[in-house]
This record gives structure tokens, C-alpha cells and sequence, in this order.
């Protein structure tokens, strides 16, 4: 979710060159996100709110239910061990940390006092309640695809939620980036508020698919890459993008990278458990899907399954040719600390242990994801019909630089994977962002984990 604050990178560019020089220096100790509360909710519990008996407008309810799910405001606007919805996670950003606001009811401190016309201003506009610029770590512009019925549904559903009396932090924002006027030279640079225009030679479902993707599902806020001022590259829509020091990989139809191979079976598969038989929902995804498209419709995981299938696929360029000593050595690391779950032939076992052959996330240009993974560990998240997480452990105090970096060189171009050499220099630079020490370099320091 750190994804949604680059565009504060742009702005300190363009606002003062000083800042900009700042940041470039400040580039190593960039911090990730912190620990994020997943399963402080359940994702079972977010399901059974219920519309109130005898609502007068169920229906609306809802749709308004379905509407905030596929628009994850869960993931973002709880803190840990905080109350759903009531904000106050964390943003970090190169610049300081912005905090996500108070969306219950609560008239004071949340939005219970709030208008219709408030409320569709923010998701449509990026404007707050007393007209101030909403930062774009909030998806606005994403959101602003969002009809106006579709907008009130939400806020009529919010406003069945508890009302929580909390006051998020105050965000740390260094001067010039505290002034939230900036964000609207930002917005008539790169913003258009508007609604999706259904497009007649496609299918309904198809038009569905795009409206969630494109819109409240803000799937390109990380798959789409980002220009030098945060704001999204629509001629590469879905390519690619880095978030949080991990990578969303690319979605479309590219057979190496992206989906090619899948089918749409397969991602919906993927949408809903976070894992099928290609490849398990690591990294950010696996809140998108804990508390987002896990807990969607068949229908919706399907139409949007159907769109990203459509999207023509990006250029290839060769990859580089490892060095055969970097394929050795790697080969013998995988042997020693992989091959126990993944299979010394990389089959794995499908849905618990994800094969590694023909791996798109594994073969993404930048390996940065890859590198998290194994350094970091990672964790593949509740969902209601498979409530225990997956987890893989951390190699931070196993593995070397050097050995994180064979063995993932080793596997980019194993059982039918091609992909760049990594380097050594990226994995100790990735490990200090981190702040992830690695302790036994030397043969007797004993065994750390
Ligand atoms: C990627 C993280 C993220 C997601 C997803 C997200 N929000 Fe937010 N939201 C934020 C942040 C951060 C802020 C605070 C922005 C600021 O201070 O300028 C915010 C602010 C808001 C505000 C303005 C509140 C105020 O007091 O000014 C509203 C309303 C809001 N979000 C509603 C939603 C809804 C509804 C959803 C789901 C459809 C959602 N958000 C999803 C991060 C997120
Ligand atoms: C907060 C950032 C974020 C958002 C929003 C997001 N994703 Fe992802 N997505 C990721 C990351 C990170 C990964 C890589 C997961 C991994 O490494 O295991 C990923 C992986 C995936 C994959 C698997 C790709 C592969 O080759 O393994 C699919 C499919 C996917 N996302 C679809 C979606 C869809 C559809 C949406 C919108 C409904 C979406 N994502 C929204 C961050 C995000
Ligand atoms: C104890 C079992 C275990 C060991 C040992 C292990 N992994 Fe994993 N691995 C997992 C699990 C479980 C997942 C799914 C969790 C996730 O994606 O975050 C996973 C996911 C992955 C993925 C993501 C695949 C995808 O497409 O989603 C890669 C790549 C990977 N492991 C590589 C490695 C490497 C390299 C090593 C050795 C350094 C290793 N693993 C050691 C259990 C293990």
C-alpha cells in the first residue's frame, strides 16, 4: 500500500530540487510498511456485518457491502489491533508517513456527519469534507471511476458500521509536502475525475470485469508502472509495478511474465483463495485477496477475470544468460534450503508449496519481489475457505547476499524459467531497506534459524 504514496515523490521534484536531492540521499533507508494487521479481522467477520433488519434499503445496503469489499478500504483504513475502519495505519512514504482516516460513523472524529455530496467529492474528486486535497495515498483516482449511486451505496453501508471515536495521527510531512494544495497542481497534471464508459463491443461481462479493475479494485494503483511523478503510465497499463519493495507483476496476456498461461479459471481460483496451481497470493496480494476479492461474488472474480484475459501482452526483451558458476552455485543452495517444500525439481506441491517452473511473479525484469520473499519470507493470507495462512519461512540469517542471489538466479532460469541474472549489490541494498541483518558469515557462528 506504500504503492499510493510515490506521487509525493513528483511533487517534491517539481516543488523544490533541494528536497528532490534529499530523497535520492535518503534512498537506501527507505522503510517498508509496517507489520499490517491481517487477521486482527477476520475475513469471515467482514462478511457478516449484517444489513440491519428491515432496512428499509437492503438492497442498496447491499450492493453498498459488495462495493467496499471490492474496493479493499478494509486493508487500508484499520490499524493494528485497531477497529475496522477506523484508519490510523501508517502510509510510509520516502517523505514521512501519512495515516489513513477515520471512515466510521463517528460524527466527531469519523465521517457520521458527512453528506451525500461530501462523501461522492472525496471518491470522486479527491476533495476533502472542508475542500482540502486528499492525499493520493487514498485511491481517488482510482475510485473516481466509481459511479454516484455506487459512491452513496457505500456510504449508506458504512454508516450501518459501528461509530468509533478515534483520532488517526497526525501525518509527518516535511514542509512543502504538508501543503495539501500542491496535490491539486498534482491533479491537473495527471488527474480526470470520471465514471467508466461501457464499451459496446464487448460483453457485459467483460464490461464488468473492467469496471471493477479499472475502478474501485484499483488493481493498476500496483500493477500499472508509475511516471517520475507517481502518476500511473496508461499506455503500459497492467505491466508491472513495484510496491512496498515487492512487485506486482505484469497482468497481461505476455506468456513469460504476465498471465499468458493462465486461464481464467485459474485467476479466479487465485482471486478467491489466494493460491491455484500456479503460484500463491504473497506480498500486499495477499490482503487484496484476505479482504477484497476472496470475499467477492464467483460473478465478479470471473468478469474480472475475463478482462485481464483480454489485455493484449507486452513487449518481451531478452533476457540476459546467467554465468554457469552463479547457475552452480545457486543449484547447490536450492538443493540444501529449498528443495524440502518446493521439490528438488521445482514441482513443489501445488496450493501449499507453489511449483517454481513457468513462474511469472519469479520472472518479472526486476526481481525485487523475489529477493523480499526469500530474505523477508512471506505469507499467504486467510480467506474464509481457507482460513489457515501459508507461510514461507525467512532466509535473511541463512543466506548471504551472494547466496540469495545465486540461488534466485539459479531458479529465474531453471525448468522452464527465463528470466536476468540477479545481482548481489541489489539484495544487500533491498536487505539494509529492510533492515534485515544477516549474522553468520563466518563457517563456526552456528546455526541461526
Ligand atoms: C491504499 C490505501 C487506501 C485504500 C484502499 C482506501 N483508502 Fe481511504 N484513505 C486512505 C488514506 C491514506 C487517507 C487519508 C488521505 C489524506 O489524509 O489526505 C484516506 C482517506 C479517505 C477518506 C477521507 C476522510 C477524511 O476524513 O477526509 C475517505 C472518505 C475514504 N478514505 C474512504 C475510503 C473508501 C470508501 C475506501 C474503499 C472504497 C477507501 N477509502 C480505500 C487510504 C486508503
Ligand atoms: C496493494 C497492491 C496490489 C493491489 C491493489 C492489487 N495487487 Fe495483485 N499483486 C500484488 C503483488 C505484490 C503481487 C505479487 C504477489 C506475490 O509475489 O506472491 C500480486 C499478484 C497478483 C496476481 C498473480 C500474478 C502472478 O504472476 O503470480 C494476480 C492475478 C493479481 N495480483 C491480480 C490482481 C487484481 C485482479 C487486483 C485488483 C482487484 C489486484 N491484483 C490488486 C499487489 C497488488
Ligand atoms: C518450509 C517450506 C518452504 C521452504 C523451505 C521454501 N519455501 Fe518457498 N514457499 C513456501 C510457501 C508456503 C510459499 C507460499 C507463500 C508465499 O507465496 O508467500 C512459498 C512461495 C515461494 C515462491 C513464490 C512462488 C509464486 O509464484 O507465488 C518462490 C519463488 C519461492 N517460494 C522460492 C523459494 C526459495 C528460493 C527457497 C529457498 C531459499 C524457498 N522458497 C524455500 C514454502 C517454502
Amino acid at each position: 500500500m506504500g504503492r499510493f504514496a510515490p506521487p509525493l515523490l513528483g511533487l517534491a521534484a517539481a516543488a523544490s530540487l533541494g528536497l528532490a536531492t534529499w530523497a535520492a540521499d535518503q534512498g537506501p533507508a527507505l522503510p517498508s510498511l509496517p507489520a499490517h494487521p491481517l487477521g486482527a479481522v477476520t475475513p469471515a467477520g467482514l462478511l457478516a456485518e449484517i444489513i440491519p433488519d428491515g432496512a428499509q434499503n437492503a438492497e442498496q445496503l447491499r450492493r453498498g457491502q459488495a462495493l467496499t469489499i471490492a474496493g479493499d478500504c478494509m486493508s487500508c483504513h484499520i490499524r493494528d489491533g485497531g477497529q475496522p475502519f477506523a484508519g490510523g495505519l501508517g502510509l510510509n512514504t520516502p517523505f514521512g508517513v501519512i495515516y489513513s482516516a477515520n471512515i466510521t460513523p463517528d460524527a466527531n472524529t469519523g465521517i457520521g456527519a458527512w453528506t451525500n455530496e461530501q462523501f461522492y467529492r472525496a471518491m470522486h474528486e479527491g476533495v476533502g469534507a472542508h475542500g482540502e486535497n486528499l492525499y493520493p495515498a487514498f485511491p481517488y483516482p482510482w475510485f473516481s471511476r466509481a459511479s454516484r449511486a455506487d459512491d452513496e451505496a457505500i456510504f449508506a453501508y458504512l454508516k450501518t458500521l459501528p461509530a468509533v471515536k478515534y483520532v488517526p495521527p497526525a501525518n509527518h510531512l516535511p514542509f512543502p509536502l504538508n501543503i495539501r494544495f500542491m496535490v491539486k497542481g498534482w491533479n491537473l497534471l495527471f488527474f480526470r475525475p470520471h465514471d467508466v464508459q461501457a464499451d459496446a463491443g464487448q460483453s457485459a461481462e467483460w464490461n464488468h470485469g473492467a469496471e471493477i479493475v479499472s475502478g474501485l479494485g484499483h488493481c493498476g494503483g500496483c500493477h500499472t508502472p508509475l511516471n517520475f511523478f507517481g502518476a500511473a503510465k496508461s499506455d503500459q497499463a497492467l505491466q508491472g509495478g513495484d510496491v512496498d519493495n515487492w512487485v506486482a507483476p505484469n497482468l497481461t496476456a505476455n506468456a513469460r511474465t504476465g498471465l499468458g498461461a493462465w486461464s481464467v479459471d485459474d485467476i479466479s481460483e487465485y482471486l478467491r483463495t489466494g493460491r491455484n496451481a500456479r503460484a500463491s497470493a504473497g506480498g500486499s496480494m495477499a490482503e487484496v485477496v484476505s479482504y477484497s476479492t476472496s470475499l467477492m461474488s464467483d460473478q465478479d472474480r470471473r468478469a474480472i477475470a475475463v478482462y485481464l484475459k483480454s489485455q493484449t501482452a507486452s513487449p518481451d526483451r531478452a533476457p540476459g544468460t546467467p554465468d554457469p558458476g552463479a547457475m552452480r552455485r545457486g543449484g547447490a543452495i536450492y538443493s540444501d534450503a529449498c528443495a524440502s517444500c518446493h521439490l528438488e525439481n521445482g514441482v513443489g506441491q501445488p496450493r501449499f508449496f507453489p511449483p517454481l517452473g513457468h513462474d511469472a511473479m519469479l520472472q518479472q525484469a526486476d526481481p525485487t519481489g523475489l529477493e523480499h520473499l526469500i530474505l523477508a519470507g512471506g505469507r499467504v493470507g486467510p480467506t474464509a475457505t481457507r482460513p489457515s495462512p501459508l507461510i514461507m519461512p525467512s532466509f535473511a540469517w541463512k543466506l548471504t547476499d551472494d547466496e540469495v542471489a545465486d540461488v534466485s538466479t539459479f531458479i529465474r532460469n531453471s525448468w522452464g524459467n527465463q528470466a536476468a541474472p540477479v545481482d548481489a549489490s541489489k539484495v544487500r541494498t533491498l536487505r539494509r531497506r529492510l533492515g534485515l541483518q544477516a549474522t553468520h558469515y563466518t563457517a563456526n557462528s552456528g546455526d541461526q534459524g
